[in-house]
Parts: C-alpha cells; structure tokens; sequence
C-alpha cells in the first residue's frame, strides 16, 4: 500500500519518474484522463490500450449513481469501468466549486473512495476561486488543512492519499500549503483550485500560484496539476515540476467541437485540413469529421491522442534536456502563454537549483533565450576561473601574446577558456548572427569575470558594431577594434 514517487530525469525544475501506488507503477510525467462513468465517448479499455497507465474519475459521481454507485460496491471501481490501471478518485470538491455544497463529509467521501477500491483517494479540500478575499481564502485553506490532518489520523500514513494544496492567488498562503502537506507526510500533492485561472487564459498568475507551493512543498513529493488538460500548457507546467495532468478537455472539447492542437484549439467548422497525424486525422478529411454520425467520439479520440503524444514529447525532452526550447515553442502558440513563460523566466535563480549539469544542446531562439538557466549557472562559474595580471577577451577568437590569458567569447554565455570550447553549455550551444540581446547578456558574464577578478586588467577586443554594446554593459573598460 502506500504511494511512492522516484524521480529519474530532470530538466529544469521538471523530472521524468515513476509513481508507484500500491502494486502499480506508472511513468510520469502522465496524463490521467477523466472518465465520467455516464458518458463514456471513448471507454477505459480504449484509453488503455492507447498507453494510458492511469486515469481520473469523480467518486462523487458514482456516490450519488443510483444506475453505478451498488455495482461500484459490489465489484469495485476497476470491474466497473474495465479497466485495470491506475484509478485516482476525486472527491466531490470540484462539485463544490461549482454548486456551493456537497451532501457528503470528508470522511464519507473517502470511506466511499476506499470502499469502490480507488487507487488513489482525494479529501474533501475546499478550492478557492481566485477571486476570493484574503480572508476567505485563509479560512477556506484551514478546512482544507483541517480535513487533510482528519484523512491521515482516520486512514494511516500508508493510505493513498492525495494532500491538495489550496490557499486562492495569495502565495504566502500557497507557501504555508505546501509546508503543511510536507509536513502531514503527504507524497503525492495536487495543486488545486487552479481551473478557474486556465479557463481565462491566467497563466502569469498560475506560474506564480505553483512556484509558490514548489518553493515549499519536498521536492520528492509527486505534483498534480488539478484540471489542466489542454496540451499546449504541459510543457510550461512540467518546467515547474508539475508530474501529473488530468484530461476532461479531450472530451468536454469534442462536445463542443473543438479540435485540440499543442498550440490552441480550433473549432472544426472553420478548419479546412486536419494538421495531425493520429488514425482520426489520416483516415477522415476535414469535412468528412465535421459532418460524421460518430464527431464526438471522433474528436474526442484526436483530442486524446495529440494530448498524449505531448506528453511522450515532454517526456523525451526531458531526457534529452531540451525542455526550454520545447516551453519556448509551445508558449508562442498564445500571447497569455508567453506572460506565463515570462514570468517563468523571471524565476531563473530558482530555477537553476534544480536544473541538470548537461544537456543535448542549446538552441537560441531569440531575446526569452537570454534568460535561460544554463546562461545564469555558466556565468556563476565565472567567478571561479583562475587568471593572470592581464587577460584578453577576444570576439574574434584571436590570441595576443602581450597577455597572460586569452579568453574567446560565445554569446549569450559571455567568455570562455579554450578549455570549455567543447563542453556544455559553450560546445552544445547553437547561436544564429549575434544579435544585441544575446551580446549585452555576453558582456555581463564579463563584468561577473571582472568583478570577481579585481586583480586582473581586462581588455576586450571585438568588431567596432559590438564597441557601444560592450562600453554600456562594462563602462570604462580598455575596447581595442579587432579588425586591426
Ligand atoms: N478538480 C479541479 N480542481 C480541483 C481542486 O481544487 N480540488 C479537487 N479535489 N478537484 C479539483
Ligand atoms: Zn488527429
């Protein structure tokens, strides 16, 4: 019994790991699509047998079933829904959050859980609507943190239950969230009530709202992202450390006729080409989907398959370490995207905590590039290199041998020994034509080595068009003109 959560691969602060509970273990990150036991447009064995390990459905639902909640007694959940995975069992507080009450307790709720035979069991938390007051939100959290304590006093540290993390868009209360899961010995830990900020495009606020609870939640702790289901924000919310999503947007969309892309949805009257390479995609045209007997469950079976192929993706560019130029492409796909990106890139300091020695590659892909992880961690290095009396920064790669040292320079990264030309960052790191965003952040890593350094003279030698760039960022520095 229990839940446990290893960590194998890591890329910034997101990890590829396995996610054992009880006597099944699945990979992460995964996406655990919702199952609504009335309205199956794709059954649990189908899900299954396209690679899905886990999926989601509402105890609550089945409580108050008169046609499943006997049978889901009797047989249990796994018989019930065929299907013989992993079943994590939400509890009703979605329910709560959209209709104001529930006629069931905490503890009802997770008997019935336990009882049904889920995998993985979900306390009655209370989630917030960010506009919630201050006030509101720290008595809300206490009910929450309240019921969590109740849960593991009645059911034992070795249950499978989920800790939910609330505290509305106030951080100091996110933080106080994540430290009293951590504290009450909770492993698997959703970040709830953050559905409300993805419907209206809020993703500045939600990289602040799970940055928050990151900060302060164990690292060893498996991170849920309650409701995110759209595939084009997987790759921004695994950068946080977020391991698990769960998926009604494959479904709800379909119902609405909504064709699921990584970078937004489109509806399917207005598209001409389906841009996809699922079965759906290659055996139907555009209006042959729009106008079949079956588009629902059509649509909802592309809608899964392009969401679970973005996790495969995540998943391999975390073992690749090219998860930022995966958050980068896929962050563009909308203006809100990119703030949320933005503010993420904001967080570099942080970020670089958990991020790898190593990667695959470095990619440029513009000015966001400039903020990345690798540049902060290289130019820390800096600091360490040891130097003569005198030391040349040569743009052009040219020594000088009036110097003690000579060191070349890779833009955004700044100057380097010859000793790094083949190492990571500087070796794996693919720049286009230099342009001024990446030079200024070069020139930075000189004012770190220069700083660090106040034995040493430094001169730098580069094109006259880098001479204004390099004079702002370093002021009075010695610039000679190295086309000389
Ligand atoms: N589903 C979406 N958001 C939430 C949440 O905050 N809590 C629970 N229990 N389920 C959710
Ligand atoms: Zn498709």
């Amino acid at each position: 019994m229990g839940i446990a959560f290893e960590s194998l691969y890591s890329d910034i602060a997101g990890r590829t790991g396995k996610l054992t509970v009880g006597k099944k273990t699945i990979k992460t990150p995964a996406l655990l699509p919702v199952i609504n036991p009335h309205l199956q447009l794709v059954t649990p064995k189908e899900i299954q047998s396209m690679g899905v390990e886990a999926l989601i459905t509402n105890a609550y639902v089945f409580s108050q079933s008169r046609q499943f909640r006997e049978r889901a007694l009797d047989e249990g959940l796994h018989k019930v829904l065929d299907f013989d995975g992993v079943i994590m069992t939400d509890s009703g507080s979605f329910q709560l959050s959209v209709y104001g009450q529930v006629s069931i307790t905490n503890t009802e709720t997770l008997f019935f859980q336990r009882d049904i035979g889920s995998d993985i069991w979900v306390p009655l938390d209370i989630p917030t609507s960010p506009d919630a007051d201050r006030q509101t939100a720290e008595q809300e959290l206490a009910i929450t943190m309240h019921r969590l304590a109740e849960a593991r006093e009645v059911f034992g540290k070795d249950a499978p239950l989920a800790g939910p993390v609330q505290g509305g868009i106030f951080n100091d209360l996110r933080e106080r969230a994540g430290r009293q899961v951590t504290d009450l010995g909770f492993p698997f830990c959703p970040i709830g009530a953050v559905v409300p900020l993805m419907e209206s495009y809020r993703y500045q606020d939600l990289v602040s709202v799970v940055m928050a609870v990151k900060r302060t939640l164990t690292p060893s702790a498996c991170v849920h992202l309650f409701g995110a289901g759209h595939p084009s924000m997987f790759a921004l919310a695994t950068a946080m450390g977020c391991d698990l999503f769960d998926s009604a947007a494959y479904a709800l969309s379909a119902k609405e006729g909504r064709y699921l892309t990584t970078h937004g949805s489109f509806k399917i009257d207005e598209l001409a080409d389906l841009p996809c390479a699922c079965n759906v995609c290659r055996t139907h045209t555009a209006e042959e989907l729009r106008i079949a007997p079956d588009r629902e469950r059509l649509l909802a079976l592309h809608n899964l398959y392009v969401t679970l192929a973005e996790i495969s993706r995540i998943r391999q560019a975390i073992f690749d370490g090219t998860l930022w130029e995966l958050v980068d492409e896929r962050c563009r796909g909308h203006p809100q995207l990119l703030s949320g990106y933005r503010e993420l890139l904001n967080r570099t300091i942080s970020l670089e905590k958990s991020d790898r020695i190593s990667k695959r590659r470095f990619f440029y892909r513009g000015d966001e590039s400039c903020s990345r992880t690798e540049i902060f961690r290289y130019q820390q290095m800096l600091s360490r290199l040891q130097l003569g009396n005198s030391v040349l920064v040569a743009f052009d790669g040219g020594m000088r041998n009036e110097f003690n040292d000579t060191l070349f320079f890779k833009p955004p990264f700044g100057p380097y020994p010859k000793e790094l030309k083949e190492t990571f960052p500087i070796g794996q790191s693919e720049i286009p034509e230099w342009d001024d965003a990446m030079v200024r952040k070069g020139c930075r890593g000189i004012k770190i080595l220069i700083e660090s350094h106040p034995d040493s003279r430094f001169v730098v030698s580069c094109n006259p068009c880098w001479e204004a760039i390099v004079r702002q960022e370093l002021g009075n520095i010695e610039v000679r003109n190295d086309q000389i």
